[in-house]
């Protein structure tokens, strides 16, 4: 072991419940049992990583934290025969960066079945540019494929289109030869949303209805939906018959105030979408797709580097739903000294 320390981003709840963070070096001896430790080389923001960060009893139930649901890079040290020092890996959802440390240090120490071997085609910084949300975005793309939706039965809607799921399920659905019509509440980013592939490109108001009705005009094959609340009721109330619609996000609501008349007129599916306990086969095999078939064109533009002092400042940005493609946190080459 390089060092008897290793530099973390920790999260502290004070005593006066005030939550506050920062980088700090923590001992390897505080690290959770595990088989697998990794040296990470690169890790993620995600909206659960937001929340996180500033201690959501949702998420952060145990002080101090280490938040990260993602982690890429090298392993260290390894009791499960499947991996071995030098191994590239990849570690995503679980407890990672919830209940257990996670990605935002330059050691995670996990159970071997939540390690992915790294699949050929894609680099460390590539599987983090897509992260747990490209991760969403591919098991919601294959939702809708596994219902039947094809690209000449019309355009698939995608909500939160800027956001980590929305701009990777934009560019997976493109390359996969569907019409994408993505929806943003970030005028200045339409023509960026068209670059990385969407055919057309509408404000939040198209999911925002004045008069709720039961059912509007059915104008998409499909949805992927990662805002929750109105919008997705409203998604619904959109898609044509037999179509389906995807859920996996709260950013802009939980609740749901629809009627089932989408259902049980048009016999719309509402499939439901979740990262963290995906079931360790099919997580090899999307991975296996992101580093091909559907590996995105343009994941380079919807990269943003930021180092482990710098993470915090994108926090505030993705719980107001400013957030603009991936922020890829880099963890560096060289173990800190301490
Ligand atoms: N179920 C799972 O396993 C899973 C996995 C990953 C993520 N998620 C959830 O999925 C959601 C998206 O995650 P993410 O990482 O993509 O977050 P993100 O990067 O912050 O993207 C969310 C996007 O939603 C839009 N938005 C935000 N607030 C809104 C509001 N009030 N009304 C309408 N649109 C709003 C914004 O896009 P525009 O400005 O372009 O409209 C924003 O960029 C989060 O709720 C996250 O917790 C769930």
């Amino acid at each position: 072991m390089p060092s008897r320390t290793f530099r973390s981003f920790v999260v502290h709840r004070e005593a006066s419940g005030q939550v506050t963070g920062g980088v700090q070096p923590l001992p390897f001896s505080d690290l959770p049992a595990g088989n697998v430790l990794i040296r990470v080389r690169y890790s993620s923001l995600n909206y659960k990583d937001a929340m996180a960060a500033t201690g959501h009893p949702g998420i952060t139930k145990n002080f101090p934290h280490v938040p990260g649901i993602d982690a890429a890079g090298t392993v260290v040290e390894s009791e499960d025969a499947r991996f071995q020092p030098g191994d590239e890996v990849i570690a995503t959802g679980h407890e990672l960066g919830v209940e257990r440390w996670g990605g935002w240090a330059e050691f995670v120490r996990v159970p071997g079945d939540w390690v992915v071997p790294l699949p050929d085609g894609i680099t460390l910084e590539e599987s983090m540019v897509l992260g747990t949300a490209g991760f969403t975005a591919a098991q919601s793309v294959q939702a809708l494929l596994a219902h039947g939706i094809t690209p000449d039965q019309g355009s698939v809607i995608v909500s939160g289109a800027t956001g980590g799921v929305g701009s990777v399920s934009v560019m997976i659905l493109a390359k996969l030869g569907f019409e994408v019509t993505a929806v943003s509440g970030k005028a200045v980013m339409h023509p960026w949303l068209k670059e990385i592939g969407a055919r057309h490109v509408v404000g939040r108001e198209e999911l925002q209805e004045e008069q709720p009705r039961p059912l509007l005009k059915g104008k998409y094959a499909a949805g992927i939906d990662t805002v929750g609340g109105p919008t997705l009721t409203t998604m619904l109330k959109k898609v044509s018959y037999r179509g389906c619609v995807t859920c996996c996000g709260v950013a802009g609501g939980a609740e749901m105030n629809g009627t089932v008349f989408p259902f049980i007129l048009r016999g719309i599916t509402l499939s439901g979408i979740d990262s963290a306990w995906c079931p360790d086969d099919l997580r090899v095999n999307y991975w296996k797709l992101l580093a091909s078939e559907w590996k995105p064109d343009s994941l380079a533009s919807v990269k943003r580097l930021t180092s482990l002092e710098s993470i915090d400042r994108y926090v505030d940005a993705i719980l107001h739903g400013k957030n603009v493609g991936r922020v890829v946190l880099d963890l560096g080459e060289r173990t800190s000294p301490e």
